[in-house]
């Protein structure tokens, strides 16, 4: 048994922006139940705390002039022991972790997450009153990322293991902000924290923790390559003897429709038959033309480059000549925004956007489509399309990162020998997801094919039985790589 300390900005149900949140809100569990000792830290923002409950005080300290308090409770539905970090004037705002209620970055990012990670370290190492410390603190993206370098400084510290949640977020500031955070003056070195005369908290993780891990086999491999690096490909290939990765898992706890709270009648393999229930809301819910032999279309995710709008908006004029259905759930850029509801104005009948964020319509979402919609440019995991496979909504994918590892394409010959799972098609040119788009439509029509490939995407399984062992198996590792372990 081993003592992790599982640091992150997100966590869901607590708080939740993405993908991270799903994960640190349910790896955690997992781990308990391969009896680790787990404590789950994040800032306690407001909804954080509210939806905790019942909470209690375990310690107040001073740090860098501020007053902490490390506020203790459970994960809602687990037995996960939380600790939420409270500095109020870093973390009791409104909006989310990251913007502020108009959207744009909070200012004091670097120091509000500064913070966190030097109250994180600190309470790993036993020196915040409290008495518990972690034989390894679990890293994840920039916003703690300096937990490593930080531990890093000391002659005796726990494990580190830095999870990449995606790359293209690294916490880069100028180098007036790191003299301001105060952290040690030899870290400013291009061996350390210094990226191009930027302070990088990204690095914090990729050069000092003693593993890295991102979350997908794929995606672990792209990284390694300047096109999906942003400038950090080098240090990768430097430290690629303790990079791997990790497929995501889900918590089918959440996502199961044969369990889902969230729809009135549950469904499975036996019973996919009922998924026209939802199709219909779905099409009622949009305003769409309710036509049950449609092909209809679902997106669930950030508005940003990533998710492939480019692609989306260059090749759906020409789908929808034909009888298709789409609908979209998203907030992001505002052009994305605006582009989307410009087509279902376009296409009344066909096109249908909510612009904004809901866990409920979510899961109705995947209840109710016929196809999923991912064509990410890059994905290191992806967890859309794990729910739509096990919602039997057939994920239409780029093979790319962990969309590559987890989607099996419909060829002649994975539809002969029953692996085929979705669509996925390659390259970057607008016309190879409109072809893959047409794909879609054509094994559409084949009914018996398209519930054959439903039901095999019905069966995969991704829960996070596999994963959190390999997680498992990976903080054993990272505990024999560090060079300097604590006394036991
Ligand atoms: P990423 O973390 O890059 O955004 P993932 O596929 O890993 O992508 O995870 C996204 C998570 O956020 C999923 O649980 C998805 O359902 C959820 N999500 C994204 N946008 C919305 C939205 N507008 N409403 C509800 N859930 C959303
Ligand atoms: C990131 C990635 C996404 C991944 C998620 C959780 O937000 O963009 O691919 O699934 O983190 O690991």
């Amino acid at each position: 048994m081993s003592r992790i300390l599982f640091a992150t900005s997100e966590a869901y149900p607590l708080i939740k922006t993405g993908g991270l949140a799903d994960v640190a809100g349910s790896l955690p569990r997992a781990l308990l139940g391969l009896k680790q000792e787990v404590r789950l830290i994040l800032p306690a923002y407001p909804e954080a705390r509210a939806r905790m409950g019942k909470a209690r005080t375990i310690a107040s300290f001073e740090l860098d002039s501020h007053q902490l308090n490390l506020l203790q409770g459970r994960l809602p539905g687990a037995r996960v022991t939380t600790w939420l970090l409270d500095c109020p004037v870093f973390f009791d705002r409104p909006g989310n972790p990251y913007l502020n209620e108009q959207g744009q970055v909070w200012p004091d990012n670097a120091e509000r997450f500064a913070l966190f990670s030097k109250a994180v370290s600190l309470i790993a190492q036993g020196k915040a009153g409290i008495d518990w410390r972690a034989d390894l603190v679990h890293c994840n993206d920039w916003q703690t990322a300096l937990v490593p370098a930080l531990l890093d400084q000391e002659s005796r510290r726990p494990a580190t293991l830095f999870t990449i949640h995606n790359l293209a977020y690294q916490g880069l500031f100028d180098q007036a902000t790191f003299t301001k955070l105060g952290l040690p003056a030899h870290l400013w070195h291009h061996e350390a924290l210094e990226f191009h005369h930027q302070l990088s908290f990204i690095k914090g993780g990729l050069v000092f923790a003693d593993s890295i891990s991102t979350v997908s086999p794929s995606y672990a491999k792209e990284i390694l390559r300047p096109e999906f690096a942003y400038g950090l490909d080098g240090l990768l290939r430097h430290r690629r003897q303790v990079l791997s990765g990790i497929i995501n898992g889900i918590d089918t706890n959440e996502w199961n429709p044969g369990t889902d709270p969230r729809l009135q009648q549950n469904y499975n393999r036996r019973t996919l038959a009922k998924k026209i229930i939802y199709k219909t809301a779905l099409q009622q819910h949009f305003k769409l033309a309710e036509a049950p032999d449609t092909l209809l279309f679902g997106f669930i995710g950030r508005l940003v480059e990533q998710k492939g709008l480019n692609d989306i908006l260059a090749s759906l004029p020409a789908i929808l000549k034909t009888p298709v259905q789409f609908v979209f759930l998203g907030s992001g850029q505002q052009e994305y925004e605006q582009a989307l509801r410009e087509l279902a104005a376009q296409y009344p009948d066909k096109v249908a956007v909510q612009i904004g964020y809901s866990e409920d319509l979510s899961h109705r979402i995947e209840a109710g489509a016929d196809a999923f919609l991912m064509p990410s440019t890059f994905e290191p995991c992806g967890l859309n399309q794990l729910y739509s496979l096990r919602y039997g909504a057939l994920p239409v994918v780029r093979k790319v990162g962990g969309l590559n590892d987890t989607v099996i394409d419909s060829t002649r010959e994975n539809l002969e020998n029953d692996s085929a799972t979705g669509i996925v098609f390659t390259g970057t040119a607008g016309d190879d997801l409109l072809d893959a788009l047409q794909r879609t439509q054509k094994l559409y029509t084949n009914k018996a094919q398209w519930k054959q490939v439903q039901l095999a995407a019905m069966r995969q399984d991704f829960s996070w039985r596999r994963s959190a062992q390999a997680y498992l198996d990976l903080y054993q590792t990272s505990l024999k790589r560090n060079p300097k372990p604590l006394l036991t």
